[in-house]
């Protein structure tokens, strides 16, 4: 089986600073892989690489086995590349709907567009409530979901996710990664980068760890939950 995207020898610079360093992982039709790892080791970059928001150094990031390195962002995003960036990026002056709307800007096909609007309101029954509230005045969790329910509209064939639990309470985080696990239930494949190791790696199949700019470990999540390195590094065990 060829992966849906393959990335091999992925390094990325900001100037003199080698965040990411030779990088090797790929991800699966109908997945969720998981990229953990703590503070500055090189998660958000890698993820910026992929969307084409920073030109790697060097390495190749083959998406259906074309190489998305030459691409622009925007080519990136047409293939169906659509990430949810760290922080939400939501527009808190507008409100939940038109916020949603927004996910859907590049599409043309009106009554799918509705029909995917259902859904998202159906897997985030809180944004439905709040359907005509500004965003800005959303709980963070709440944010968090609209963020995802606008990456949803946007139809992706991939979506990334840039560390969705931060600040978010433990009770929250849960129902947000049972959502993704919903999604991908539905044939969504899902790329989820993490700082909460333990989470990620329930919900994922598999992870790989990253360590200044390098992965150090990469197993099935079930392996690296209980591997005792990771549980030492990463669960205060
Ligand atoms: N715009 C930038 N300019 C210079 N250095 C940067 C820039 N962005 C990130 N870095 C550095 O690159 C390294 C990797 O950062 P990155 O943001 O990818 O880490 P991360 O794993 O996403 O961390 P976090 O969990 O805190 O979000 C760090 O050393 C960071 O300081
Ligand atoms: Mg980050």
């Amino acid at each position: 089986m060829t992966a849906l995207l393959e990335v091999k020898g992925l390094e990325v610079s900001y100037g003199h600073i080698e965040a990411v360093q030779g990088i090797d992982f790929e991800i699966n039709a109908g997945e969720i892989r998981t990229l953990v790892g703590a503070n500055g080791a090189g998660k958000s970059t890698t993820l910026l690489a992929l969307s084409g928001l920073i030109k790697p150094k060097a390495g190749s990031i083959r998406f259906e086995g074309e190489e998305l390195t030459r691409l622009k962002t925007h080519q990136i995003v047409e293939r169906g590349l659509i990430q949810v960036a760290e922080g939400r990026a939501i527009l808190t002056t507008l409100t939940v709907r038109e916020n949603l709307e927004l996910g859907a800007y590049r599409r043309k096909d009106r009554s799918a567009i509705a029909g995917d609007l259902e859904r998202v309101l159906s897997l985030f029954p809180r944004l439905q409530e709040r359907i005509d509230a500004l965003a800005g005045n959303l709980s963070g969790g709440e944010q968090q979901m609209l963020a995802i329910g606008r990456a949803l509209l946007a139809k992706p064939r991939l979506l990334l996710l840039d560390e969705p639990s931060m600040g978010l309470a433990p009770i929250i985080v849960q129902d947000i990664f049972r959502t993704l696990r919903r999604i991908n239930g539905d044939g969504l494949t899902i790329f989820l980068v993490e700082q909460n190791v333990r989470q990620a790696l329930k919900v994922a199949s598999h992870g790989y760890v990253i360590e200044s700019g390098r992965i150090v470990l990469n197993d099935a999540a079930n392996k690296l939950l209980s591997d005792p390195k990771v549980v030492a590094a990463y669960m205060g065990g």
